[in-house]
């Protein structure tokens, strides 16, 4: 691929862009939390299939997923892009960079006090992680308040970081119910704690964010232009109303969920919706979800129609592929209703979702930035010669193919294996989706080169710079 010089427009570094230590060091954290995600999924594999969702361990597991990879990876890109897609530099690149080893020794110590269940450790760490999201998301709204963009784009991204400061402050709330530190009242609303959680965490921040970042990058990566982007805003009021009605239903139907014995005191939501059963309005959101998802996948479409770039290289295919996980999670959710299951219906949409979707557009796009920061940190200043370095060949986009196949497979077999309650699929599934993200760390960290970096990182602070 041609690279693009620094600062050049359609570039993933612009000159406001922040100095590429700080995106790199949380990616590197994101590498070695996929790289402990692998080794913990192959080694509960053999007890996944057993369908224990909320045991310490897999609550651990979760997390070291959800925030020492994919949030970390996802602060790192949204600091780098959202200085590309809006044009400001960063409110405070202090702040951010400091806020990194706050996060990192909260995150730490969060996923470990799951694992053990220790009670102390889980409000301690659990309000240190907190605090390091709210200042995270207190930077990025500050910088968001500067720019002149406006659109769905910038609504997406905004939104994001307000559900992430609701959904962490819900995480809060639900460790005091179940440690028993927020008293009797709030350890019954222990399980609309739970949904709210994931909905706002899965769906309000990391969705809202992969739509929003989407609308930059594939055409950045396809060379589109003037493609059509009347339905963007349809995308953005499907997503918020399904959002918001799943939350409400969730609250309506009382601290068991189902609305029955639940007096009207304990039905917060109960006046404003008073002519439906408490279900019916979580069953709306999640159809509101799938036609938010495809007029999201139209509008793909579309850009995809107006490409200049003829290959559609394989981690822009896998990232396609994974907003077709996202609608196949959110039928899967609908499905939940219509047809009801138990656990075993949530979990595989969940893991449809959150590794289909999210993950897979995390990984399909380090594929590309990450060898992209490098190439700019180490080689761009002698672009031009020609003896240089082209991007793809620090890192080539067609060696993505069988990772981000095999892991999608892997994906599909473990939520066939949990629809059907199959040990032997869950296991087969999880050991794909292991060995897919072995890979995908491998590749990264060869192309950082972690040798170079640490030489790199004296240099620069010999010299009184920041370093990598
Ligand atoms: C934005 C990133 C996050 C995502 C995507 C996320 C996702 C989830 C999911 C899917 C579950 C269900 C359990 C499971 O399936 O294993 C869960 C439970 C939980 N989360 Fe998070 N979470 C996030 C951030 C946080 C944070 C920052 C905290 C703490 C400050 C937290 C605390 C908890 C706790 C304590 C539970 C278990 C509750 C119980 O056992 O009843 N989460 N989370």
């Amino acid at each position: 691929m041609n690279a693009h010089a620094h600062g050049a427009p359609g570039a993933v570094s612009v000159s406001q862009s922040p100095p590429l230590t700080l995106p790199i060091r949380h990616m590197l954290l994101g590498v070695l939390g996929f790289a402990l995600f692998a080794v913990d999924l192959l080694a509960q594999s053999l007890s996944l299939g057993r369908g224990d969702a909320l045991s310490p361990v897999v609550v651990a597991l979760t997390h070291v997923l959800t925030l020492g990879s994919l949030l970390s990876f996802a602060m790192g890109a949204v600091y780098q892009l959202t200085t590309v897609a809006f044009l400001v530099p960063l409110a405070s690149v202090w702040a951010a960079r400091w806020n990194f080893w706050l996060y990192a020794a909260g995150v730490a110590g969060l996923t470990g006090s799951m694992a053990a269940w220790w009670t102390l450790g889980l409000t301690v760490f659990g309000t240190l992680t907190a605090v390091a999201l709210y200042a995270y998301a207190g930077v990025v709204l500050a910088t968001l308040a500067r720019t002149q963009v406006r659109g769905p784009m910038r609504g997406f991204v905004l939104s994001a970081h307000v559900h992430l400061i609701l959904a962490v402050t819900v995480a809060w709330a639900m460790i005091l119910a179940v440690t028993g530190r927020g008293g009797p009242g709030l350890a019954r609303w222990a399980m609309p704690l739970l949904g709210t959680h994931i909905l706002l965490a899965v769906v309000g921040f990391f969705t809202f964010l992969v739509v929003g970042f989407s609308y930059k990058l594939l055409p950045m990566f396809t060379l589109s232009h003037g493609f059509s982007i009347r339905r963007q805003p349809w995308t953005l009021a499907l997503s918020h109303t399904g959002l918001w009605l799943a939350v409400v239903g969730l609250w309506w139907g009382g601290p068991g969920g189902d609305g029955a014995g639940a007096s009207a005191a304990a039905r917060p939501f109960a006046w404003a919706v008073p002519w439906a059963g408490p279900q019916i309005l979580d069953a709306i959101g999640a159809l509101l979800g799938v036609a938010a998802f495809v007029n999201h996948l139209l509008d793909i479409r579309g850009i995809l129609r107006k490409r200049m770039r003829k290959k559609v290289e394989p981690p822009i295919q896998a990232a396609i592929a994974a907003a077709a996980a996202g609608l196949l999670g959110a039928l899967l959710a609908v499905l939940g209703f219509v047809w009801p299951r138990g656990v075993g219906a949530w979990e595989s949409a969940v893991t449809v979702y959150l590794l289909g979707l999210i993950t897979g557009t995390v990984m399909s796009y380090g594929y590309k930035i990450v060898p992209f920061l490098v190439w700019t940190k180490r080689y761009s200043k002698q672009a031009g010669r020609d003896s240089t370095l082209r991007i793809a060949d620090l890192l080539n986009p067609e060696r993505a193919r069988p990772v981000l196949a095999g892991f999608g497979s892997g994906v599909i077999l473990l939520a066939i294996g949990t629809e059907l309650g199959s040990w032997v699929v869950t296991v087969l599934g999880a050991l794909l989706v292991a060995a897919a993200v072995a890979v995908f760390v491998a590749e990264v960290i060869r192309v950082v080169d972690l040798r170079q970096a640490g030489r790199e990182w004296s240099a620069r602070r010999g010299k009184g710079g920041d370093g990598w």
